[in-house]
């Protein structure tokens, strides 16, 4: 059984996670999602609009989701490749070259982002609609 991972916020799920989550599946038999948590995102002055566990419920009814696992940390990610036997590690290429540290222990796979699309547009356009 060949094991992806992916990290992400996912808030507000739109057809570009949906995009990065088929295609990730697609280099295996089982994708795992490491979701990260409302606390990490304090952290990162990121605030998602759903909560973690309604973020976790969307990304579980997604049928090439198979797993989510919580992201709590930037430095979690070599220990989550070794505990879940991960073959592949993938990110959207905005990320390209960043986990790269992670070639060590599987294969790291950056896919083109979808355009035109992302969390932070889905909510500047509805706050001018909300305005306009
Ligand atoms: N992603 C993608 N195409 C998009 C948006 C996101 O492939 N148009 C990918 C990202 O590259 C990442 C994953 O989806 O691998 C989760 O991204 P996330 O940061 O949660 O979504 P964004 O829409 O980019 O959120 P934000 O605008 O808040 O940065």
């Amino acid at each position: 059984m060949k094991k992806v991972l992916t990290y992400g916020t996912f808030d507000l799920l739109h057809f570009g996670h949906v995009n990065l989550l088929k295609r990730a599946k697609a280099l295996g038999d089982y994708l795992i999602v490491g979701l990260s948590t409302d606390e990490f995102n304090d952290g990162k002055n990121k605030q998602a609009y759903h909560s973690f566990d309604n973020r976790k419920m969307i990304l579980e009814s997604i049928s090439f989701v198979d797993e989510v696992i919580p992201e709590n940390t930037w430095d979690q990610k070599v220990k989550d490749v070794i505990k879940h036997e991960v073959d592949v590690f993938v990110m959207g290429n905005d990320w390209e070259g960043r986990f790269d540290f992670l070639k060590e222990y599987c294969e790291v796979i950056y896919l083109p982002r979808t355009i035109g699309i992302s969390t932070s547009k889905i909510k500047k356009d509805l706050k001018i609609v909300e305005n306009g």
